[in-house]
């Protein structure tokens, strides 16, 4: 605890820390300041304002229509409900790809906003706008294996790094994405070999989603680990039925309203 009964602040380099002991990093996605300030309390580490906004919140089915605007928005609000938690903001799709200028720019409108952190698809191909923003002083979180962005190119959501050569491409954009000056890098939708091997070549730490039990630290997108609706992918579990809860709770509004048993005198002036 702070001076101030606050929690400390997750930073960087108690990440790095956590991968030396080997210690599990726990990270969530979050698009909003009270689910943030639940994730808080929960000690969540690290706060993903990813840009599944798009496909969860939005309901735009995928991640390609986010815009900044709407990260800027989401990220603000998921920055003052966490105290504790690392905060890192999704770079969407269209806001980096065609200068690391155009990288620079937009990763400093998502840092004013609130994130400590921003993260962009890819790995080789962007080690120049990874080396550009960390230049700027802005900590970068890559993400490779499957990347939602690059969803057209690789043909829907598919396991990258089957087989060797398929493996060995992986785990160069890794180095790759190290070697540019990233600070973590999330593994989405690689074996667990592939990862565990990357995971023991890094210094930095890696985060998996759908990538084995052998990575410093696990994402899930926070409606799929809540159960918010009856579908979740293969690789996520739901810790909860919070979908249920919630419809059951506006169920019982409902039917205290239509029965005019609410508002009853304890909730009238
Ligand atoms: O946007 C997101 O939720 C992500 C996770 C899948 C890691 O990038």
């Amino acid at each position: 605890m702070s001076g101030s009964n606050r929690p400390q602040r997750v930073r960087l380099h108690h990440l790095t820390q956590m991968k030396e002991r080997s210690e599990p990093i726990t990270m969530l996605t979050c698009y909003d300041a009270v689910t943030a300030q639940i994730f808080d309390n929960a000690a969540i580490d690290m706060l993903l304002v990813g840009d599944s906004f798009g496909n969860t919140l939005l309901g735009y089915g995928s991640t390609i229509k986010v815009t900044l605007d709407e990260m800027l928005m989401a990220t603000g609000a998921v920055s003052r409900g966490a105290h504790r938690a690392f905060v890192v903001a999704d770079l969407p799709f269209g806001t980096y790809e065609e200068s690391p200028t155009q990288a620079v720019s937009s990763a400093v409108q998502l840092i004013k906003a609130g994130a400590q952190a921003v993260k962009l698809e890819g790995g080789v191909r962007q080690a120049a706008r990874i080396k550009a923003i960390t230049d700027a002083g802005i900590p970068v979180i890559g993400h490779i294996g499957f990347t939602p962005q690059s969803e057209h190119r690789l043909g829907g959501p598919r396991v990258q790094g089957r087989g060797e050569e398929a493996a060995a491409a992986v785990i160069d954009d890794a180095v790759a994405v190290q070697e540019a000056g990233a600070s973590g890098v999330v593994l989405e939708m690689v074996p667990a070999r592939v990862a565990g091997k990357i995971t023991k070549i890094l210094e930095i730490p890696t985060i998996g989603i759908g990538a084995g039990d052998h990575c410093d630290g696990q994402v899930l997108v926070w409606t799929d680990m809540a159960g918010m609706t009856g579908w979740s992918p293969s690789f996520s579990k739901q810790f909860g039925a919070v979908g249920a809860a919630l419809r059951d709770a506006a169920t019982s509004y409902s039917e205290a309203v239509k029965s005019r048993a609410f508002p009853d005198e304890s909730h009238s002036f």
